[in-house]
This record gives C-alpha cells, sequence and structure tokens, in this order.
C-alpha cells in the first residue's frame, strides 16, 4: 500500500488515554508512505512518550513552542507548510474548546492557528464531557470554521461507562483521513450501487447462491462516498462492516435486491450493479425442509430479473454501469454486456485476478473504447473508477 506516498501528515496529539491509538495510526500511516511529523503536547506526553513516536515515525518528535531545532525558530509555522492535513487524534475537550476560541498557549494549539492545511480533530473523552453544553457549542463552532470532526464512537469508555466520546479506532482514522484527502470529484451525485451475492431459498436451511465477498463493491460504495457521492449501497448478504458514509440496504434474493433498487431508483444520477446476482431461483420454495431419499432429485430453476438491464432500459435511466466478471475473452463479453444491456460503461476482470481476494486488475469498457487500470488493491481500483466515471459525467450524456 502506497496510499500516502508523498504526503506529510501532522499528527497532534494531546492528553487522553486513546493516545495509544495514535501509535498505530502512525504505524498505518508509515507503512502507507507517510510522512509523519508529531507534536505532543505536555499532556499528550503523560499518555505516550516521544521515543515511541520518534520510533515509528524516524523524525524528531516536536513538543516545545520555543524549540530551538527549526533553523529559523519557526516550528509553530513551518511545520504545516507543505502538509496534505493536520490531525489531532486524540483530540480533548479541553483542546477543542482552546481551538474554537484560537487560543495559542503551546505548540500545538499556535500550529493549529497558522496553518496551511486541513484541519481534522478526533474527539475522545467521557460521554459527559462530549454531551456537555460547552463541547456541544465548541464542536458547532469548529465545523462551522470547516474543521472536519472525525468520530467520536459509540461504546466502552476507559472510566468505565458506556456511550459517545470514544475515540475512532487507528484504522477507521486511517480511513477517514485518506477520505479526506480526496478530491470531491462526485461531489453532488447521488449514487445507487448492489453489491455482494444473492441468495436463493430452496428451504428454509439451504439455497442456491454465488461466490462474491462483496468486497470490490463495498471499496466502491467507500471510495463514492469518500469523493462527495451520496451513496446507496443494496447489499446481498455478506460479511463487511458498512462502508463509511453510504447508506446501507440489507437484502437476501435477487427479488428483493430489484425491490430495493426500484424503490431507491428517483432522483439517482447513477446506478451500479457490482452484485452477483443469481441468474436462477427455484421455482418453488419449500416450507419445510427438505429430506434426503434414496435418489437424487431435481431441482426445476426459473430465471431472476436482470435487474441492471431493466434499470437501464426505463426511459429516466440513470447513468448505468456494469461489472463483467468472466473467465475468459474479457473484452468480447464486457463490451458485448454494455452494448447488449445499454450501459454507459463495463468494468471488466478476469474472475481469476479478483475474486475473493484484496487485489485486482480491471478494465474500464466505455463509448471511447478499453481502459486498463493497473492490479492494485481493491480501494485503489475503486479510486481509479471513481475517476473514470467522474470524466464520463462531466463528458455530454449518450450511450453509444
Ligand atoms: O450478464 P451478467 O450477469 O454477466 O452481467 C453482469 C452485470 O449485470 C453486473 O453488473 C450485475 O450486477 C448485473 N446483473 C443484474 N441482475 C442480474 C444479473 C446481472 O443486475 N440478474
Amino acid at each position: 500500500m502506497s496510499e500516502f506516498q508523498g504526503r506529510r501528515i501532522v499528527l497532534g496529539v494531546t492528553g487522553g488515554v486513546a493516545a495509544y491509538k495514535a501509535a498505530e495510526l502512525v504505524r498505518l500511516m508509515v507503512k502507507a508512505g507517510a510522512e509523519v511529523d508529531v507534536v505532543l503536547t505536555a499532556a499528550g506526553a503523560q499518555f505516550v512518550g516521544p521515543a515511541t513516536f520518534q520510533a515509528l515515525t524516524g523524525r524528531q518528535v516536536w513538543q516545545a513552542l520555543w524549540d530551538e531545532r527549526m533553523d529559523n525558530g519557526m516550528a509553530h509555522i513551518d511545520l504545516t507548510r507543505g502538509a496534505a492535513a493536520l490531525l489531532v487524534a486524540p483530540a480533548t475537550a479541553d483542546f477543542m474548546a482552546k481551538l474554537a476560541h484560537g487560543f495559542a498557549d503551546d505548540l500545538l494549539s499556535t500550529l493549529c492557528l497558522a496553518r496551511d492545511c486541513p484541519l481534522l480533530v478526533a474527539p475522545a473523552m467521557n460521554r459527559q464531557m462530549w454531551e456537555n453544553p460547552a463541547t456541544r457549542r465548541n464542536v458547532a463552532q469548529l465545523r462551522a470554521d470547516t474543521v472536519g470532526i472525525l468520530g467520536p464512537a459509540h461504546g466502552e469508555q476507559a472510566c468505565g461507562e458506556v456511550g459517545e466520546g470514544r475515540m475512532l479506532e487507528a484504522a477507521e482514522l486511517y480511513d477517514e483521513l485518506l477520505a479526506s484527502l480526496q478530491e470531491k470529484l462526485l461531489r453532488g451525485k447521488r449514487i445507487l450501487m448492489t453489491a455482494g451475492p444473492t441468495f436463493e431459498a430452496l428451504d428454509p436451511v439451504r439455497g442456491l447462491t454465488n461466490l462474491s465477498s462483496g468486497k470490490m463493491g463495498f471499496a466502491l460504495a467507500r471510495a463514492f462516498a469518500a469523493a462527495g457521492a451520496e451513496v446507496t449501497l443494496v447489499s446481498g448478504p455478506v460479511t463487511l462492516p458498512t462502508p463509511r458514509g453510504a447508506h446501507r440496504i440489507d437484502v437476501r434474493s435477487a427479488a428483493q435486491m430489484r425491490d430495493a433498487v426500484l424503490a431507491e431508483l428517483p432522483g439517482q444520477h447513477v446506478f451500479i450493479g457490482v452484485a452477483a446476482v443469481a441468474d436462477y431461483r427455484p421455482r418453488e420454495l419449500s416450507e419445510h425442509k427438505i429430506k434426503k431419499g434414496s435418489g437424487g432429485i431435481t431441482l426445476e430453476l426459473e430465471p431472476n430479473p436482470d435487474i441492471l438491464a431493466e434499470v437501464a432500459a426505463r426511459a429516466d435511466a440513470p447513468f448505468c454501469v456494469g461489472f463483467a466478471a468472466e473467465s475468459r475473452d474479457l473484452a468480447k463479453y464486457a463490451e458485448g454486456k454494455r452494448v447488449a444491456k445499454k450501459l454507459g460503461m463495463v468494468v471488466g476482470n478476469l474472475v481469476q485476478d479478483g475474486l475473493g481476494g484484496d487485489s485486482n486488475a480491471v478494465t474500464l469498457f466505455d463509448a471511447t473504447g478499453a481502459h486498463p487500470l493497473p492490479l492494485a488493491a481493491k480501494a485503489e481500483v475503486a479510486r481509479g473508477i471513481v475517476s473514470h466515471l467522474a470524466k464520463l459525467l462531466e463528458a455530454p450524456r449518450g450511450h453509444d
């Protein structure tokens, strides 16, 4: 992963128990190619010392306003110059109060005031502190000042109470930060999509399904949301967490998936079928478990609706995108599908390159031809699809 390659992040750590998660966040960012400059407040250093951050970043850690290591003595200004973002994680209630009022009495708060890059904070505090009217006012002020507020999460707290105020986990913060750095190429676009497999029940315990982890569709939903789109994700049965920023509707069968899609369709700019929809379903659903007999049994199947083709054929069809997972002759089948189903774009891949795994190699087929994307992690492939789709949406409408 090189998602932060060439990017410098300034990470402020204030005095909260969640400071231990900041160490893990640094590790994830450094692994992804980031240069991380850590700025510790005096209280932050009480929880995790500078040696830990220095070892993890391979860079010196900054603590004092009067630090003489910066040649011009301007650490409070120079540290954010050229940085992609300044993230404060954990951000205590006290630190957020200082930010909201523009105080600058230590290195980190001064950096925040003198910054030249986006500022994000990850609140971490006891639930009553989070709910306190003073904190509510400060959070509202920070939002109005375009400071990004990441979280907090709901859950068990270090003090033993349960509620809102827990800092997001390191991986979640990583994901949020990465999303905040994405260009908002799809701002204002409403995108409806399907993902995962469908499950066509035979009896109360058995059914027909297919191999689809849902990973590509979920990564795509995440990338669309990070690019500023409003995403509705109709998902078949998968074991994946809901992508941040997406509205998820769970379904099981193809018929349910179709109903959910048609209900959500009005007002959408784009429809993307990523789901591996079962082509057939059992003609009959047995109310009770089918018992084993001595001989074989024959299943009678009937075709499922083709959700994508149905949506694309409507007079009010949004821009439609399909997926084509083939085992051979990718270009022929994918482009054939695009023309037959009247789609604006088809994302084609060879099943041997993508199924179930974390990476994928895809080719995008549109009216202008084939555009291969390099083999990459599904999240990176998703970003490639986002930027291509954004270009197609800008171009004058028309399929062929
Ligand atoms: O024709 P084929 O099933 O290969 O087409 C795949 C594309 O069509 C995918 O985008 C898939 O989500 C969509 N599809 C659908 N409903 C079906 C079958 C496929 O929406 N019944």
